[in-house]
């Protein structure tokens, strides 16, 4: 592991048993809050697709917000809000996922992007890869070209990266944690 992967990885906080026993919880609260941190994490996000000329940032609502408008700046990209249902105002596309218990529904509006753009995905997280299955749905459903989708944490043992790239996605993650 590089110094700076170490370094984004004592930077996330391990909660025990929430939100439930048995589980821990990967906390990027601490990560943005530390200025280092969250400065080398976008940078190391986006570092891959240097050069590439990126249409638009998707990022899932809501955690995906925080690190894909920093990844739309950095890459000059427009960004795509990715909601959970009733949120947005005009004409949507909405695609059911899976939590943990039960679904949900989340949706992008229709004139968000354009056939032919080229989007990448970024969110905090993948664990099952419901969430990002999802969100690449919406987009191919709008014509988009899904170019990759990152991630800053992966729980490989969840297999949400392998499915994600079964799509035929590039994914990229920084920093994973064995178990759940
Ligand atoms: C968390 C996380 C990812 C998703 C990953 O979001 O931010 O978006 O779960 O899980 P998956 O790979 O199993 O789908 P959550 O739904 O808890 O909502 P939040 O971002 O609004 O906190
Ligand atoms: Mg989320």
């Amino acid at each position: 592991m590089s110094d700076t992967i170490s370094e984004l990885a004592a930077s996330i906080r391990s909660i025990p048993d929430y939100p439930k026993p048995g589980i821990i919880f990967r906390d990027i609260t601490t990560l943005l809050g530390n200025p280092r941190a969250f400065r080398r994490a976008v940078d190391e996000l986006v570092q891959p697709y240097a050069g590439l000329k990126i249409d638009k940032i998707a990022g899932t609502e809501a955690r995906g917000f925080i690190l894909g408008g920093a990844v739309a700046h950095q890459l000059s990209a427009g960004f795509v809000p990715i909601r959970k249902k009733g949120k947005l105002p005009r004409d949507t596309v909405r695609v059911a996922y899976s939590l943990e218990y039960g679904v949900d529904e989340m949706e992008m509006h229709l004139d968000a992007v354009q056939p032919g753009e080229k989007v990448i995905l970024v969110d905090d997280l993948i664990a099952t890869g419901g969430t990002a299955v999802a969100a690449t749905q919406l987009l191919r459903q709008m014509g988009a070209e899904v170019v990759s989708a990152c991630f800053v944490i992966d729980l490989p043992d969840l297999g949400g990266r392998r499915k994600l790239e079964e799509l035929g996605v590039d994914v990229r993650t920084l920093v994973e944690f064995a178990g759940h």
